[in-house]
């Protein structure tokens, strides 16, 4: 069993690098542990899987504050926030080991030790009492930011689950004290559902209730979405009530403005880690029913291809020139085209089930009408789940794929 499941990371890490999702960084110098370069399509699925977020999260509501702050703070910030001395791991020989990234700013006698941010999330919260006065929100609101973060990690693992420079996507929602706990249900809900609709195996989702002990130095409640990958189950993403800690650590409070009441608000804090979502993904869409013909079943919302389109020669310019047509209907239309005439057509199907394109084009002989007028103009659209094929006009093709989409 552990055999199968390790081949399985190796499989989707040699179909990383080969499709042109995820290379190791500095490969060329050997790499370096804890760093990976995203790569054409692995860019793709991530910016569909930070879209979608920030549509369901921010765009879809009138109640959440959008955020890209700075990555080095004022490094009183991480004093005031406790990870200066709180946020560490034990190394080996039992000591405590801080996990954020120092660096310095400034020259020579001059220059400050400072962090590369290890969360997201302080960046919202010293900009706290700017965004109220900025927007005027009532209570309760949110902020939301997408971004990187950076740990010192002792043992990063694991492909991309632990590195040491990653990106999140964190909320900090602020509700009056009484209601924590029905907002906490709620994002607990929310943020199910959002992995559901980016197509994670729902079956290998698990949430852990925190115990007391075991929790980050400013949570009063965790509850950890955990996933089975092939290396265990291990957290996927956070969900933290983490009371009035930051904001009284950081001596801010809200005044209502039509009562004057002033108070301070408890954070709810739904956080999701970028990379370990995109492992997740991929994990979930890696179909071997048929060893032969192994795919990756992305949604097509987050597919980083939707269409190939290729002709069915590439040396016959009155295909070329057809399939051309289609093509750049198709590219209008959805961005996410591209074009494919490199290897035979049988080639050039299991790259794509391998990229998860959902679709492939084929411009054939048929469509230039050389079987009669029945077939002109008709091409193949061969579907990626099930290998099966259907003739369709070309000008029906967008309406096709709307409609599957
Ligand atoms: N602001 C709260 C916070 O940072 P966390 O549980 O330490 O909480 C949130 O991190 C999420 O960030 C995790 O659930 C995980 O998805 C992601 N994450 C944390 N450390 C990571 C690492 N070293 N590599 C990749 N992702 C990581």
């Amino acid at each position: 069993m552990e055999n199968k499941e390790n081949n399985l990371m190796e499989k989707i890490i040699s179909l990383a690098k080969r499709r042109g999702f995820i290379f190791q960084g500095s490969e060329i110098y050997g790499g370096f542990s804890g760093f990976f370069d995203y790569a054409h399509y692995g860019l793709a699925l991530q910016n569909n899987i930070k879209n979608s977020w920030w549509k369901k999260f921010v765009d879809s509501r009138r109640d959440m504050f959008g955020m890209n702050s700075s990555i080095i703070l004022n490094p009183n910030v991480w004093k005031a926030s406790g990870h200066v001395a709180g946020f560490s791991d034990p190394t080996e020989d039992g000591k405590q080991f801080n996990v954020m990234f120092r660096t310095e700013v400034g020259a020579g006698e001059e220059a400050t030790l400072s962090y590369l941010r290890p969360e997201t999330a302080q960046g919202m919260f010293v900009n706290f009492k700017n965004t109220v006065d900025a927007f005027h929100p009532k209570l309760p609101f949110g902020m939301a930011q997408i971004g990187k973060a950076f740990r010192n990690e002792i043992a990063p693992r694991d492909f991309i689950f632990r590195q040491r420079e990653f990106e999140q996507m964190e909320i900090e929602y602020f509700v009056r004290p009484d209601d924590w706990e029905k907002y906490f249900e709620y994002f607990r809900d929310e943020m199910l559902e959002w992995m559901e609709s980016v197509g994670l195996d729902m079956g290998k989702v698990h949430e852990l209730e925190v115990p007391d002990g075991d929790r980050a130095h400013y949570s009063k409640r965790t509850i950890d979405f955990e996933f089975d990958y092939p290396f265990g189950r291990k957290e996927l993403f956070g969900l933290a009530y983490r009371g009035s800690f930051d904001l009284n650590n950081h001596k801010l409070e809200y005044q209502d403005e039509e009562s004057g009441e002033k108070i301070t608000p408890h954070v709810i804090e739904p956080s999701f880690g970028v990379d370990r979502a995109i492992l997740a993904v991929l994990l979930s869409a890696y179909n071997e029913d048929d060893p032969e013909r192994p795919f990756l079943k992305f949604k097509p919302s987050i597919a980083p291809v939707i269409c190939a389109v290729s002709p069915l020669l590439k040396n016959k310019p009155e295909l070329v020139e057809k399939a051309e047509e289609v093509f750049g209907k198709l590219k209008a239309e959805f961005g996410r085209v591209v074009w494919d005439d490199n290897g035979n057509i049988g080639k050039r199907y299991r790259r794509q089930d391998e990229i998860g394109t959902p679709w492939c084009v084929v411009i054939d002989f048929d469509t230039l009408g050389e079987k009669g007028d029945e077939l002109k103009d008709t091409v193949t659209v061969r579907d990626r789940d099930t290998g099966e094929q259907e003739r369709l006009h070309k000008d029906k093709l967008v309406e096709y794929i709307k409609a599957k989409m």
